[in-house]
């Protein structure tokens, strides 16, 4: 089953352009990009019809329901909260009839995600579940199903499902949006050879990993759609190579965290979105003058790869592709940094200590 790699782990990164394809294969028409859910048993008029949209999942899956909410903003206008699935549970959540609710999951069966759909459902909030594994608990709970398709997902960290999440995601705002779908639709189908690209980062990400395997402490920060990256990389890190890493958005920075960046820490930012360049780099510009390395993800093109390598220590240049689909692709060196780190540092990639990969207890 592993084929050629050593992990699911990594079998599962490279094959993250092949699943992105399965999750658009017959929701983007490839001639003229309309994006169609019909699938679902819902429909534009009523996905629109919502006043109030609230996201819930647990871990990754909460992630991306970070990236999500940006997306579904956007696209709707309407107000979109993301929540834990645990917090969201005990926190006496405003949902009522006129709020979707929208579970992600990869398994369908984790207790803290269901737990939050059946108090959603009490409180009668309809849901909508986007989920991996079909026929899971999840999927046979909700109103509304979107399959991810990422096929199965052995290791533990989770990464073709946290991709194919939010691909269904920008399908699903695509489609809830009154214009503008097509161009998404045909900025998606992009995407798995920009991924196929992006992949090729693989060497240099391996060699960055070396670097930074032996430390204690690693700081992610990035802005808006690259602040959600920064947690799933932080998290990815943390959860198979157990060097503690935190996430910031870059303008808490200054509000405390500040006092930690010492010589010698490696932070990375992610800065890939050209409306918030000045202001990270800004950022990467204070970390250094109090002696940080700094490792930065950016365009490879400028504007942006002009302004940010010369401030980086070390830059990973993503492939070039429209600006909505950068922070995707971002995600695959910071899975391939986890990866490589949690190896040179010895550690059961695929089996992280304490964790399973499906949580069925609360
Ligand atoms: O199966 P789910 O997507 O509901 O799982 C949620 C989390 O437990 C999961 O994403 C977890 O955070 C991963 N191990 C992270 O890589």
């Amino acid at each position: 089953e592993l084929g050629p790699y050593p992990h699911f782990m990594a079998k599962e990164i490279f094959e993250q352009p092949q699943a992105v394809r399965q999750a658009l294969a017959g929701r983007v028409e490839p001639g003229s990009g309309r994006v169609d859910l019909g699938e679902t048993g819902l429909d534009p008029a009523t996905l629109r019809s919502f006043q109030r949209y609230a996201i819930v999942a647990c871990g990754t899956a909460w992630h991306a329901g970070l990236v999500g909410r940006h997306l579904l903003q956007r696209a709707t206008g309407r107000p979109v909260s993301v929540e834990v699935a645990s917090e969201f549970r005990y926190g006496d959540p405003m949902v009522d009839a006129g709020t979707l609710t929208v579970a992600i999951s990869q398994s369908g069966e984790t207790a803290d995600t269901l737990a939050a759909v059946r108090e959603a459902r009490r409180r009668g909030s309809p849901v909508l579940a986007i989920v991996n594994v079909e026929g899971s608990s999840l999927s046979r709970e909700a109103d509304w199903v979107l399959y991810t398709r990422a096929g199965p997902e052995v290791a533990v960290a989770s990464t073709k499902a946290y991709l194919t999440q939010v691909v269904a995601l920008h399908l699903l705002a695509a489609w809830a949006a009154p214009t503008g779908a097509e161009a998404t639709g045909l900025q998606l189908l992009q995407l798995p050879s920009r991924l196929e690209a992006t992949l090729g980062l693989d060497p240099a990400v391996q060699e960055l990993a070396r670097e930074l395997a032996g430390s204690e402490h690693l700081f992610y920060v990035g802005r808006g759609l690259d602040y959600a990256v920064a947690l799933e990389a932080a998290l990815k890190i943390k959860e198979i190579s157990y060097v503690h890493a935190e996430a910031y958005a870059a303008g808490e920075l200054k509000h405390g965290t500040l006092a930690l960046i010492e010589p010698g820490r490696w932070v990375v930012a992610l800065a890939t979105q050209r409306a918030l360049l000045a202001k990270t780099a800004g950022n990467v510009a204070e970390v250094r003058a109090r002696g940080a390395q700094v490792v930065v993800v950016g365009p490879g093109a400028s504007p942006g790869r002009a302004e940010l390598e010369p401030m980086a220590d070390r830059y990973l240049p993503l492939p070039e592709a429209p600006e909505p689909l950068l922070p995707v692709l971002a995600v695959v060196p910071m899975q391939l940094l986890a990866y490589h780190a949690a190896r040179a540092r010895g550690c059961d990639v695929d089996r992280p200590r304490n964790l399973a990969k499906s949580v069925t207890v609360e």
